[in-house]
């Protein structure tokens, strides 16, 4: 096929010899099935900005470092320089995150070559040597379920170990690859120990996973992996090989007063001594609560009954006029008048009808 302009520069260098056809386009990328050196391969090109459909990405890069000042400082003013840099970000990541996650022995395809906005790397292939399916395309036998879910829970637990979350982990960005399934696309990857998002985007990946086993196999449904790695993981207990049950109950954290107060007047001392450096007068006491007005106490001898009784003052009984008793019976603008002032409307005399006295010899109707 005709190269396609944004893999020219790369046949140019020789990196990549032919280009065979469009693979599938995704919506952050247009994935191509290339040779390259000699393998067929896959190139992946990332969709400029415009084009792109993927949602809240602010979320995904909160807390990424930016070692460069100037390009901080422009990211932050949200220049054109900055969004272009922003832009190169979400690239780079893809590929430093997929180096990293070999290096754990995460399944990810093999990287090549990642130049130009273009990251070559292995083509996933089924045992056909074709094109990998998406997990999403197949359907599962119980047992396989559950034996994949097994095994991809183990992978998020070592991407997590090293300090990775996907963020957007799904049967459509896993490949089943012959060998067993490969974890694809991660430009949006999150640090599990910067991103304050880290804990919302990881419960989200689990549950894809389970919600997307759960279907072959119903004893996965309740399995609450998410919580329980991120328990562990928060208290810089997770291991690739800790065991897992997939069961959830939040400790009840106790508050150690004497640790807390031992912390207390350290701080205090610490100031104490940083006011004495320093020439200055000691800190002025923090305010005491004002004591409360010192209450009567009730003779406890009286009995209830020994009380001098209160006489309740009777309630006024409304004054009713025949026709017009109640608020609900009024006219509309009556009504809307009644309810706008707090103060009652004072009930208005009955009018009394004037019986006309029929003179002699007319009709009576
Ligand atoms: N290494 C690969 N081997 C085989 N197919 C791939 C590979 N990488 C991507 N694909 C195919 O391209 C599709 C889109 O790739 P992906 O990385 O998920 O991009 P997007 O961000 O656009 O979803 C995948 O669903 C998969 O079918
Ligand atoms: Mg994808």
């Amino acid at each position: 096929m005709r190269v396609p302009e944004s893999l020219v520069s790369l046949v140019e260098l020789g990196i990549i010899e032919e280009v065979i056809r469009p693979l599938m386009s995704g919506k952050e990328a247009q994935v191509y099935l290339v040779v390259a050196r000699g393998q067929e391969c896959v190139a992946k090109v990332y969709k400029e900005a415009n084009d792109r459909t993927f949602k809240h990405r602010s979320a995904y890069t909160e807390g990424r470092q930016v070692r460069n000042t100037r390009d901080r400082r422009a990211m932050k003013k949200h220049s054109a320089y900055g969004r272009q840099k922003e832009e190169e970000g979400w690239r780079d990541i893809e590929a430093e995150v997929i180096f990293r996650l070999r290096d754990v022995g995460v399944r990810v395809p093999e990287p090549k070559e990642y130049i130009d906005k273009v990251l070559v790397m292995e083509l996933v292939t089924d045992k056909n040597g074709n094109p990998a399916p998406r997990l999403a395309d197949l359907t599962l036998q119980q047992e396989q379920a559950e034996e994949l879910f097994e095994g991809l829970i183990r992978d998020v637990v070592k991407m997590l170990c090293a300090g990775l979350v996907h963020g957007d982990l799904s049967e459509f960005n896993i490949l089943a690859g012959e060998q067993g399934p490969v974890l694809i696309d991660f430009p949006q990857a999150v640090d599990a120990s910067k991103n304050l998002n880290a804990r919302k985007f990881l419960l989200r990946d689990v549950g894809n996973l389970t919600r997307f086993f759960g279907r072959f196999s119903r004893g996965l449904r309740n399995l609450q992996y998410g919580e329980e790695m991120w328990a562990l993981y928060e208290r810089g207990e997770l291991t690739p090989d800790t065991p897992l049950t997939g069961r959830y109950r939040p400790k009840k954290k106790k508050t150690d007063v004497s640790s807390l107060l031992e912390e207390i007047l350290e701080l205090e001392r610490e100031n104490r001594e940083r006011r004495e450096a320093l020439g200055l007068p000691p800190a002025r006491p923090a305010r005491q609560p004002r004591p409360k007005a010192e209450e009567k106490p009730k003779p406890k001898s009286e009995k209830k009954s020994e009380r001098p009784r209160r006489r309740r003052k009777p309630m006024p009984k409304p004054k009713q006029t025949p026709k017009q008793t109640t608020r609900q019976s009024a006219k509309p603008e009556q009504r809307s008048e009644a309810n706008r002032s707090s103060t009652p409307t004072p009930p208005t005399k009955p009018r009394r009808r004037r019986r006309r006295r029929r003179k002699p010899g007319t009709p009576s109707s």
